[in-house]
């Protein structure tokens, strides 16, 4: 295993988080129960919602959102070729057929409004946004293109949680928004997730399919609340466990202050490497939720070299993302093919993700972008 000096990410975990492991385990009982129940609540008040559905991971929750929102065979679904490929597989394992658009520019790597228009058919049923690095998309412009066209919204903010647009928290814009507790995200379980919607109809559909379309849960029947169950339709275990949820609650606590230890972190970044030969920075505002420090480099030759000097300083770096159409179960089932979406294969071929997280310090960010100055 590589031991790096400066990786990518790193967890921020301490008593807390031990104090709440064990009072689950000392508690006897593991399945969703009332730590995963307080964790919805915890955070749905958090986000200003009135309630969450918690999942096993967050491709669970784009995927039962897809489904609630009635994505199946015949229905285009458009999401963003810079993506996690989560966004587009929920579409597919839906049933739905995937539609790639582009970024807006190499400024701003969230999904273009004016493209996402331009592929809209009449069998789109609907579009997944997704808050790049915890950035918001252009909401507003969206929104206009799903109520001219009658579509759902779905935003995977999977890298924004307490992130804003405007005065409201991402992930609360649209009909469903779907978070990722993964272990590299600003707050974790390890693997975890959770899907928030307005509209109750809705978030109940989310509950019923998370476990079975059950309509009473195991922890109901031990509680004596319930002694037997219905199946109102066919769905999936997609259950998050006590032990995450209750790593979850003590990482939401924490979350308003780490991620404002990783905007300062990316402000030092915009400082450092403004005006430094050869780098761009997209996104120099503030994000709220700041999940990635991305560079653009000249072209890939000189990508691929600043990214080898980091490495041999013991720096991690990453690609956030290779254009998810280019992959080859996309060519092949979707018959994209390279310059479908130029913008966002050109960010993919400059682009290096640098290391933030909340426990890094100011120093090791200097480190970084001399390196990183020193070799574009
Ligand atoms: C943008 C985006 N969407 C979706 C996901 C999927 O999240 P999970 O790993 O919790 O299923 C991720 C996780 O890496 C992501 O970064």
């Amino acid at each position: 295993m590589t031991e790096w000096r400066i990786p990518l990410s790193d967890v921020d975990l301490d008593e807390h988080e031990e104090d709440a492991v064990l009072r689950v385990i000392r508690s006897g009982w593991l399945t969703a129960g009332a730590e995963v129940r307080a964790f919805e609540c915890e955070f749905a008040k958090f986000v200003g919602v009135d309630d969450a559905v918690a999942l096993a991971n967050c491709t669970a929750a784009l995927h039962l959102a897809c489904m609630a929102l009635g994505v199946g065979p015949g229905v285009e679904v458009i999401v963003p070729a810079l993506t996690f490929v989560a966004t587009a597989n929920a579409v597919a394992v839906a049933g739905g057929q995937v539609v790639f658009a582009d970024c807006v520019s190499t400024r701003d790597l969230t999904l273009d409004p004016e493209d996402v228009a331009r592929r809209v058919t009449p069998a789109t049923g609907g579009i997944i946004c997704m808050h790049y690095g915890g950035h918001p998309c252009r909401m507003d412009a969206l929104q206009d293109v799903c109520r001219r066209e009658g579509l759902f919204l779905i935003e995977d903010a999977a890298h924004a949680p307490g992130g804003r647009w405007r005065e409201r928290m991402l992930g609360t814009i649209g009909d469903v928004g779907c978070f990722s507790f993964f272990g590299n995200k600003n707050m974790t379980m390890g693997e975890g997730g959770v899907a928030v919607a307005a509209d109750p109809v809705l978030l109940e559909r989310l509950r019923l399919l998370r476990s079975h379309g059950m309509t009473t849960t195991s922890w109901d029947r031990f509680q004596g609340h319930a002694h037997d169950y219905d199946v109102r339709q066919a769905g999936f275990n997609y259950r998050l466990a006590e032990l995450p949820a209750a790593v979850g609650r003590e990482q939401l606590r924490k979350l308003p202050a780490n991620n404002a230890r990783r905007t300062a972190l990316l402000e030092r970044y915009v400082e450092r490497l403004t005006g430094a030969e050869g780098v761009e920075m997209p996104f120099t505002s503030d994000a709220g939720a700041a999940h990635l420090a991305v560079v653009l480099l000249e072209d890939a030759e000189r990508r691929d070299l600043v990214r080898n000097a980091l490495r041999e300083r013991g720096i991690q770096t990453s690609l956030h993302y290779p254009p998810a159409h280019l992959f080859d179960h996309y060519r092949t089932a979707s018959g994209y093919a390279p310059g479908d979406l130029p913008v966002a294969e050109e960010v993919a071929a400059r682009l290096v993700t640098l290391p933030l997280y909340a426990t890094m310090t100011p120093e090791q960010v200097d480190e970084v972008c001399e390196c990183v100055a020193a070799s574009a």
